[in-house]
């Protein structure tokens, strides 16, 4: 069985990917996951605000006041780049660095210095809420367009984004960062939503591992960008299972990413799921995942937007009382 994957240009052996997280921070933990069989690790995020310094605005409003850089971001720019070092030294999957900033700037030029420290690929990750009613739409995805053009133009190396589903015409915007030089596109961004303690009458942060309930919404995507884009496209949310990265190359995505089921079942899981779409691709005559890649996506139908729309309809019309 031949599990190899193109993805941003690179070859793979696989379509796993470890998603960005601190799996990459210990050298140890990503060697584990290499010999359970993931074909790629992205690091943790690199943020636009750690060129910003002293202190990161994210936490200026905390009671306790304003936390130092260093206990909210475990890597100085330093620190970083040698980890890229250690981790090329140690693996010999590709490392995928990842930038993490909405728009552009002098912090930009970080992505050479990633490209020199022997990074294979960045993924930008243009994560942020727009809470002011002056930011226009186009404002904020003219920032996202800008930040990818001045990453593409210092290195030689493929870049990704890692976009949000919350943008008024995702199919667009995907098509302009393609235009912009994207190689591939990473579906989705997860936003991490603060909850509200009624008892303390306190914000609450908090990081909730992923469900499956989240990649229907990846999968939608996956469906409707995949004929519409040359790049590769990634699937990040919500995948535990074999099947639902079945359910993702069916739809699209070149390659699938995970955080929360490696953080909750450990890396040996990544053998599991891959013995368990080796058996799917057995059970269904497929000798490589090019051959059932995007099959399900919606390049059968005309018109995309009407077929959903007319789903749409057919979904709250058929409910019975
Ligand atoms: C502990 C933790 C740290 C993460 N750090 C980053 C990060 O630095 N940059 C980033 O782009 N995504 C980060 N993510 C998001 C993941 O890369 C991924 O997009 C998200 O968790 C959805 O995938 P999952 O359902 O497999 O967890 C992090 C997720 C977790 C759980």
């Amino acid at each position: 069985m031949n599990f190899a994957t193109n993805y941003l240009g690179l070859k793979l052996r696989n379509p796993i990917i470890v998603g960005a997280s601190p799996f990459c921070d210990d050298i140890e933990v990503a060697l584990q996951l290499q010999d359970a069989g993931a074909a790629a690790m992205v690091m943790r995020s690199f943020f636009s605000e750690q060129f910003a310094s002293p202190s990161p605005a994210l936490v200026a409003d905390s009671a306790e006041g304003v936390a130092s850089s260093r206990a909210v971001y475990p890597f100085s720019a330093d620190q970083y780049l040698r980890q890229i070092t250690h981790l090329k030294q140690a693996l010999s999957i590709p490392v995928i660095a990842s930038l993490n900033g909405c728009y552009p700037g002098s912090w930009t030029s970080f992505a050479t210095q990633l490209e020199s420290a022997g990074a294979d690929a960045i993924e930008l990750n243009a994560y942020q809420v727009v809470a002011s009613p002056g930011v226009a739409a186009d404002q904020v995805e003219t920032g996202m367009l800008e930040t990818l053009r001045e990453i593409v133009s210092a290195v030689r190396i493929p870049v990704s984004v890692k976009i949000s589903p919350f943008h008024t015409s995702v199919a667009q915007l995907a098509v302009a960062l393609e235009l912009s030089g994207s190689a591939g596109i990473v579906v989705f961004n997860r936003f991490y939503q603060p909850d509200m303690d009624i008892h303390e009458l306190e914000v609450q942060p908090q990081l909730r591992l992923s469900d499956r309930s989240e990649l229907l919404l990846r999968l939608r995507w996956l469906a409707i960008l995949s004929p519409q884009l040359r790049g590769s496209l990634s699937a990040s949310g919500g995948i535990q299972t074999a099947d639902d990265i079945v359910k993702a190359l069916l739809t699209g995505a070149h390659t699938v990413q995970l955080v929360s089921v490696l953080l909750r079942h450990g890396p040996r899981l990544v053998t599991e799921l891959l013995i368990g779409l080796q058996h799917w691709m057995e059970r269904h005559g497929y000798q490589e995942p090019a051959q059932f890649r995007g099959l399900l996506n919606v390049s059968r139908y005309r018109d995309p937007a009407a077929f959903e729309r007319a789903n749409y309809i057919h979904i709250l019309q058929s409910w019975r009382m």
